[in-house]
């Protein structure tokens, strides 16, 4: 019998850490944003199941956008190429904008993001990511919330995805990488 691997086997946060962070995160987001008009930018498509959980917990009239970019790597360039798929920032100027990712690993996708925002004149950029790979930063970036520093290891789960696979566990779970080909 063919078995897909690798497969994710150990529970590294579990849905009420999750819960409970998030529930931390939302609070301190609702404080420090009282009476601004604040827009959350989700990033498609690892930050949707954390950006649904954490604007609930946020009771401010804030407002939503999404966005989507895509990477690639270039043979002849040790980084990647990042462009937009999808770029729906029409009400960032003169607003607060806060950007919900999943994970921060190199800081890359960051970077492009922020650039790109920043040439929209919005009053403030912040960034509230679930979990950040601080050992795997390239690109220096300033993460003002964070749910979860994590070590050097691939996760999955709750948004997060191995070939587009996984996002829908309820938890972040780490996948052991396996050099084994089962067939
Ligand atoms: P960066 O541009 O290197 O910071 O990459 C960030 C993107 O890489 C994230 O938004 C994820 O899509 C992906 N990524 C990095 N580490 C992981 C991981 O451990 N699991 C799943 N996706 C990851
Ligand atoms: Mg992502």
């Amino acid at each position: 019998m063919k078995i897909e691997k690798p497969i994710p086997n150990s529970i590294l946060i579990s849905e009420s850490q999750i819960r409970n962070r998030i529930q931390e995160l939302g609070n301190q987001i609702t404080q420090d944003y009282e009476n601004q008009e604040l827009v959350l930018i989700c990033v498609l498509r690892g930050a949707t199941i954390f950006f649904a959980d954490l604007v609930r917990e946020i009771s401010l009239p804030l407002r939503f956008e999404f966005l989507q970019t895509s990477s690639y790597n270039d043979s002849t360039e040790p980084s990647k190429n990042i462009e937009f798929i999808r770029e729906g920032s029409n009400y960032v100027k003169q607003k607060h904008v806060l950007i919900v990712e999943d994970i921060i690993d190199t800081g890359q996708t960051l970077e492009f993001l922020i650039k790109h925002l920043q040439s929209l004149e919005p009053k403030t950029i912040k960034i509230c990511t679930l979990l950040d790979k601080p050992s795997r930063r390239q690109f220096s970036v300033s993460v003002d919330y964070i749910g979860f520093e994590i070590p050097n290891v691939f996760v999955v789960g709750y948004g997060l995805d191995y070939s587009q696979k996984y996002r829908n566990l309820p938890y972040i779970a780490v996948i052991e990488s396996t050099d084994e080909n089962t067939s």
